[in-house]
Formats: C-alpha cells, structure tokens, sequence
C-alpha cells in the first residue's frame, strides 16, 4: 500500500520540467538533497510496521530512480538547447562604424584627366617604370652625351636600363606597335634623382599626351589643350604658351596656367611669377617618326607631358607637394567625399 505522500511525490516527479539547470538543481536537491525527501523517508523506514516494510523500501527505491532518470533526461535536453541557442540581438548596442576608405588625391586626378581625354577619343596605354636607354632618351632625339640629358636627372639601374624620367617612352613604344591614327594618353609615375623640397620630389606623376594622323597642327594642339584647360580649371582660367626645348618635339612649348593659390599675386608655389607650368608640349620632331618606323612626311603629331602633381596641387590649393607621399592619414581623409 502506498503511502500518501509517495503518491503526491511520485506526480510531483513525472509532472516536473523546467528549461533551466538552476530550477533544475534545486528539484535534485529537494529529493536527493542531505536534507531532502528522499534521505527523509529512508530514515522512516525503521517507523515501518515491519510487514509493510519492504513494500516501502520498495516504494522509496522506485522513486530514488525515477527522481535520478528526471534529472538525468532534463538535464541532457537543458544543455542540447543552450548549444543551438542563438544569442539574442541587442537592438541599444552601437552599430559597428564602418570606415570607408578614399581615393588618393592624384589618383582622383588622374582618373579625372583620363575621363576628360577619353571623351574626345584618346585611349589609355602604360608603359614599364623601368625603361631602357633607347626608349627613355635615344629613340627621342636624346643623342649620347647630348646636353639635353642633364634636364632629367636619372636614376640609374645599369649603364642601359633606368628609371623612367617621364612618361616619354610610352609614346614610342606605342608608335613602334601601331601606325596612325595614333590617339593615346599615358598615365604613369616617373622618377628624377632630384632634392625633395615644396615644389619638387623624386617621385611624381605625369600624363603623357600623343596624337599622330595626317595634317595635325599646332593650332590642334593648341585647341586640345585649351579644351583640357578648361574642362579640369573652369572657363576662368587663363592659360599662356611660352616657348621651350625639348629634344623630341619640334617647335616646342610649356602651357602655363595663372596661379589660382595666390590670384597670381606671387607665391612659393608659382614662384612669385603668378603663373605655374602645367605642362610641356611640342610637335612631335620628323626624327622620332622616322626612329618609330612612321613616314614623317606623311604623318605629323603632336605631344605633351601634363605634371599631375602640379595640377592636383593647384585644384586643391595643397602648397607642399611633400604632402602626396607621405600618406598621412590627416591629409589623405580630406579627400574622402571626391
Ligand atoms: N617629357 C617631358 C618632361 O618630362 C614633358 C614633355 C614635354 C612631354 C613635351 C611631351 C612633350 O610629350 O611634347 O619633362
């Protein structure tokens, strides 16, 4: 016969669940516990009229196992779900900051010059940072031991290979591939064994700019780069040709453009000229066709050399062209927003 309170523990025990090991631990205690119920009614069984006595250590057994298999099977069910428990989203906690990054200033130049080029049909092309003589100063009217060598100071690899001092020699290596019409535009870094200061640098960019085909004149050439002028600067501009030497074009010029850091009142930056030199241009000399494989009778052209360091300084009004190199993330962020 069963006693009362086994009957009320036994339900207890099978009706008994919960999701926490705490409530959990708290039900092994209450039966299996040194004070708990189970310890209890061991300690009754000598109370027992000694003909019901097994019966209930029968009764007490059962219900030891009952309580041990309970805890066993919640406890197993309890730890399953902590482990496939998504952590819940914590809708106050400050989103992460994602930083994007900017484009460099000379980068943001240079796709903007090429994008003004492109529009009148001028395509890109590259050449090597590391040239060779022929292509660097020979095959552009640089004779050996000329003069006209020392206005580039270069670095030099070996007796024939060097670091390019301008963006040049792509215009041949394009001219020695292809016959006119040539139309081509040259980005690329080039390299001058120079002093480091304000307005000049080792390392630094340049646009070179080629137009071969029959019957180019000055006066298109003139007109491309007025076109360039304006469309980078504003109709505002002013722009003047003065004329220059180089040995691979023939008449040769540089465009300078009024100097938008001081109004063209003077500084550092224009020298206190008011005007600044954005870029070197020229028709290309009857030699440097002849040199490519191309009949300088037949075809003329133009080319021109544009600074992009010059010109990204005068757009922004940076006044230490130091600044492009360091990568001082001061500088560089102001940029961000192009
Ligand atoms: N290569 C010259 C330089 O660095 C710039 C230049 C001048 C390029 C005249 C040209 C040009 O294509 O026609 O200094």
């Amino acid at each position: 016969m069963m006693d009362n309170n086994l009957e009320i523990y036994n339900s207890e025990i099978d009706n008994f669940t919960t999701t926490t090991l705490e409530e959990l631990d708290a039900f092994r205690l209450k039966y299996l516990g040194k004070k708990g119920i189970l310890i209890d009614l061991f300690n009754k069984i000598k109370d027992i009229p000694p003909e019901n006595r097994k019966d209930f250590g029968k009764d007490i057994n059962i219900l030891k196992s009952k309580v041990l298999e309970k805890v066993e099977a919640l406890k197993n069910t309890i730890s399953q779900n902590q482990c496939t428990h998504t952590p819940s989203l914590d809708v106050s906690r400050t989103a992460n900051f994602i930083k994007l990054g900017a484009r460099h200033p000379i980068s943001v130049v240079t796709n903007h010059i090429c994008d003004i080029f492109k529009k009148i049909g001028f395509s890109i092309a590259e050449g090597p940072d590391i040239e060779d003589d022929w292509h660097n100063f020979e095959s552009l009217n640089f004779a050996a031991e000329h003069p006209a060598r020392d206005m580039q100071d270069t670095f030099f690899i070996d007796k024939n290979i060097l670091l390019r001092t301008h963006t040049s020699p792509v215009q041949v290596r394009v001219m020695e591939k292809h016959q006119p019409p040539i139309r081509i535009i040259c980005p690329g870094r080039v390299f001058r064994n120079e002093v480091i200061t304000a307005r000049s640098h080792c390392i630094f960019h340049q646009i070179e700019l080629l137009y071969v085909d029959e019957n180019v004149s000055f006066a298109d050439m003139r007109q491309t780069l007025d076109y360039f002028i304006k469309e980078t600067f504003g109709s505002e501009r002013k722009t003047r040709l003065r004329p220059s030497y180089f040995p691979f074009t023939e008449p040769s010029a540089e465009m300078d453009i009024s100097c938008d850091i001081c109004n063209g009142k003077g500084c550092n930056i224009c020298k206190h000229t008011g005007w600044v030199e954005i870029l070197g241009c020229g028709m290309i000399d009857p030699n440097v066709l002849t040199n490519v494989g191309i009949d300088p009778n037949k075809y003329s052209g133009f080319a021109a050399g544009i600074g992009i360091e010059r010109l990204t300084q005068q757009l922004y009004k940076t006044k230490d062209i130091r600044l492009f190199f360091e990568n001082d993330i001061r500088f560089i962020q102001q940029f961000e927003s192009i």
